[in-house]
């Protein structure tokens, strides 16, 4: 039994697997698109919204500020990331399969590593849709409000706790202090809701206030449509989206960098290196995506030659955006102005004074989260559909539309999971509960390159990360150190994630494994 755990899937296996006929994907994108996939999938709400958390901190949470030295943050982030993003190129060349790291581990580590890694890339795609999902509502919504004076009531566009928590931006710091000591002292629920306007209006539901992001619901179900009617068509609408969004990260730059006052750079570093690191594991949610690219490898014209490039391309442009952007941001405001601002890079014009700069920038930040959302989008289930065709999780998720030529079930699925926590869950869970689990698997990538240099010194790979027996457990190494910027709750939830994984698969999936059978069978 502990043999067949460790079981690995040959490299050739995974190749045949992705070429039969049943589970054909159709072939059409250039190195030029996947490049543009990932800086669609990387710029996204990180960028325009989790920065101002980084650089102010969070009093509520116990959040340490990066303050200005938030610019070292996004360096040391992306140094991590780049040695990730090599692993990646490295084993996307070498095994073109969708299904990202979950096959990368499948090849190296055995199918319950493998298995562990598809349930752990679900809080990557699914879980950080859903705070990108919460974030385009909040732009969304004031978007729509100063643009076109249309007001969406609090109750439809928050959820439950940053109701409570926030109260629409009406209370003083010390009130929400306040609230949340009653709360912790565990005050009487009802009380605590009586005191705040947002509620106030919400219909009862035995005898609770409703509240929930309608916004991010809608905004998931149109992107999965879009997702599901197929991938040229998602490219393309994503390729104008991401050439947008590029625009307006340089009018920010631009337009930016003529208010900058050296006087906010001090203090640099307002709480030493601890801060920098708490900074870390938050904006590194704003790099997750390159590794997005390989997940559509059975969907580009030459993956082992243009993976790596739009992996490493997308970084790289996103990395330089993203240095010039935190010097802007820091130099204009003193740091401690942005603590709780959910749009901090139209916030900082708005308090320039130029409330029309601040319309656009609100408006493609709606944009950039759209195609953030849309590649997480179409990630996922190309992971559902990796696991259903290995037997993993049942065959019904590896269907593929003979019309479309897409997961089309994966997809709807995925549009299901997505859409409901995002209308009912608070952003800055999700996200760090996003960015441990992505932690872990890119911590797993680079250890699959190690092991398969030993293992599979032979097999052909158009791309080979530099260095590797140096770099790839610098890269594990740097991994760590991220999610040890995370709170201990965060460990604590995703201890529970990998747990009850690993139930489903003894229940599941290591009785109908594919390759189980098919070893069984002698094939
Ligand atoms: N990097 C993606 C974003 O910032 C997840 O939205």
């Amino acid at each position: 039994m502990l043999k067949e755990l460790f079981r690995t899937k040959s490299l050739e296996r995974l190749r045949a697997s992705a070429e039969e006929p049943e589970h054909r994907l159709k072939r059409n994108l250039t190195a030029f698109d996947l490049t543009l996939f990932g800086v669609g999938a990387i710029i996204g709400a990180g960028i325009f919204s989790t920065i101002g958390t980084a650089a102010a901190g969070n009093i509520l949470d116990g959040r340490l500020a990066a303050g200005p030295g938030l610019v070292v943050s996004i360096i040391l982030v992306a140094i991590a990331c780049l040695f990730t993003a090599l692993a990646y190129a490295e084993m996307a060349s070498m095994i073109p399969v969708s299904g990202s790291a979950y096959t990368y581990t499948y090849a190296t580590m055995g199918e319950l590593a493998a298995w562990i890694i598809g349930w752990d890339l679900l809080l990557e795609y699914a879980v950080s849709n859903v705070a990108v999902a919460i974030s385009w509502g909040d732009y969304a919504r004031s978007f729509l409000a100063n643009v076109f004076h249309v007001n969406i009531p609090g109750w439809l566009a928050m959820d439950p706790r940053t109701a409570l928590m926030l109260n629409e931006g009406t209370a003083t710091l010390s009130d929400k202090l306040n609230l949340l000591e009653q709360a912790r002292a565990g005050g009487p629920e009802s009380a605590l809701f009586a005191n705040w306007n947002v509620l106030k209006d919400a219909p009862l539901i035995f005898g609770f206030p409703l509240t929930f992001n309608l916004l991010a619901v809608i905004i998931t179900v149109v992107i999965t449509y879009l997702v599901y009617r197929g991938i040229k068509e998602s490219s393309t609408a994503n390729n104008w989206m991401v050439i947008l969004k590029v625009l307006i990260l340089l009018l920010v730059i631009g337009a930016g960098a003529r208010f900058i006052s050296g006087d906010n750079y001090a203090p640099f570093f307002p709480n030493g290196w601890k801060g920098v690191q708490a900074g870390a594991a938050i904006i590194f949610f704003a790099f997750i995506g390159f590794d997005s690219v390989s997940t559509t490898a059975e969907e580009c014209r030459n993956p082992a030659r243009d993976l790596p490039r739009g992996i490493l391309w997308s970084l790289a442009v996103c990395t330089v955006a993203y240095v010039l952007i935190a010097v802007v941001v820091t130099g204009m405001l003193k740091y401690t102005q942005l603590e709780g601002i959910a749009d901090p890079l139209a916030y900082i014009f708005e308090r320039k004074g130029f409330s029309a700069l601040a319309g656009i920038i609100s408006a493609g930040a709606v944009v950039a989260t759209t195609a953030a959302l849309l590649v997480f989008q179409v990630g996922q289930p190309r992971i559902f559909m990796a696991m259903g065709r290995d037997g993993l999780i049942g065959s019904w998720f590896s269907k593929i539309s003979p019309k479309r030529g897409t997961p089309a079930n994966a997809t709807l699925l995925t549009g299901v999971m997505v859409a409901v926590p995002a209308a009912f869950l608070n952003i800055s869970e999700v996200v760090e509960l996003t960015n441990i689990g992505t932690l872990f698997a890119f911590s797993l990538v680079c250890l699959g390159v190690i092991i398969l240099r030993q293992k599979r010194p032979e097999a052909e790979r158009r791309f080979k990360m530099p260095l590797y027996w140096l770099l790839a457990p610098l890269g594990i190494l740097a991994c760590i150190w991220l999610a040890l910027g995370l709170p201990p709750l965060t460990w604590s939830r995703f201890v529970v994630w990998l747990l009850a994984g690993l139930v489903i698969y003894l229940l599941y999936g290591a009785r109908n494994s594919m390759l189980r059978h098919k070893n069984m069978s002698g094939l």
